[in-house]
């Protein structure tokens, strides 16, 4: 049996400005995460159970529209030149909520693609660029125009600063001078990342020059929060979540409960909040101190959110 796993991820600065080529900040969130496992089976075809999607069938050689788990196994076919697969049952569970803001979709894929990558003998061939690429052919469908940094996040597992551009994406690592300790906030309202970034597009399209200035204002921001992140600036590190919540409030991707959660926490003292991910309900962070990450964790819960989820960012 082979099993393989990838993390969660949070975007720390320039959400959607990121899919127009801006700057963007993301991190893993490695404790919760997606495993994918994969064991030989007596009966031919290829089995897929995901009890927690309710998903339980024999993948086809057609695909049915939006069937990112047969996409992920033709992606590793095709990538192998593997043409008939050995009968096999592939078992996926995930503790990350899906349609959230924290990567699920590129975390599963992920997952699929090295375990069977493994499981086929090519366990050498599934390096983090590898995995990553293959990973964001499958995202198209689910996102429709992905940037690209959910599936290096989640195969790469470090914080990552990110532009999407041709040929080759800008993926660099940087210094953490001082750890960043964060709360994830659910709404526990699911929201598609692919509706919201295809509302943007609708926007962007009606008012190019209004846009454009936004997502201009999230680059400068996401650039300031790096230097700010190296140099081990927290304070400002926060007062740029708060800048980057209001251009996103702007867009139109937050929500009443997003900005509840992040007002919370404000007042409740962390040095900054925002939404993160696609918005529109899903996750926001705040960026906390060891002195007051009590206060607002209990401040998010009694502001209405689900689950709190405390993160430590290294380099
Ligand atoms: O909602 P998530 O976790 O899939 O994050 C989406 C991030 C966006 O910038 C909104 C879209 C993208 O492809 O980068």
């Amino acid at each position: 049996m082979v099993t393989a796993t990838a993390p969660g991820k949070i975007i720390l600065f320039g959400e959607h400005a990121v899919v127009y080529g801006r700057p963007a900040i993301a991190s893993p969130l490695s404790q919760i995460r997606a495993t994918a496992q994969i064991e030989a089976a007596q009966t031919p075809g290829v089995r897929l159970l995901a009890p927690d999607l309710d998903i339980e069938k024999t993948l086809g050689t057609a695909l049915a529209d939006g069937d990112a788990f047969g996409a992920a196994v033709q992606q590793v076919q095709a990538a192998t030149k593997i043409t008939d697969l050995p009968p096999m049952t592939i078992t996926v569970s995930s503790q990350i909520p899906i349609a959230s803001g924290l990567g699920s979709g590129a975390a599963i894929t992920a997952a699929v693609i090295r375990a069977l990558a493994t499981f086929l003998g090519f366990a050498d061939l599934a390096t983090p660029a590898w995995v990553s690429e293959l990973t964001y052919e499958v995202e198209k469908i689910y996102h429709g125009t992905p940037s690209g940094i959910d599936n290096t996040v989640v195969t790469y597992e470090k914080p990552v600063y990110f532009v999407r551009q041709q040929p080759q994406n800008r993926i660099e690592t940087f210094a953490v001078k001082r750890p960043l300790h964060l709360l994830v906030g659910d709404t526990g309202i699911s929201s598609s990342t692919k509706l919201s970034v295809g509302d943007v597009r609708r926007q962007w399209q009606a008012d190019p020059a209004t846009f454009e200035a936004l997502f201009d204002q999230c680059a400068h921001i996401a650039e300031s929060a790096r230097t700010a992140i190296e140099n081990g600036d927290l304070s400002l590190i926060g007062a740029l979540m708060n800048q980057n919540h209001l251009v996103l409030d702007k867009m139109t991707v937050s929500s009443p409960e997003l900005d509840q959660l992040v007002a919370a926490a404000q007042q409740a003292g962390a040095l900054g909040a925002k939404l993160s991910g696609g918005g529109r309900g899903g996750n926001m962070i705040a960026l906390v101190t060891v002195e007051t990450e009590t206060a607002v964790r209990q401040a998010l819960l009694s502001a209405g959110a689900k689950h709190v989820l405390g993160s430590i960012i290294h380099a």
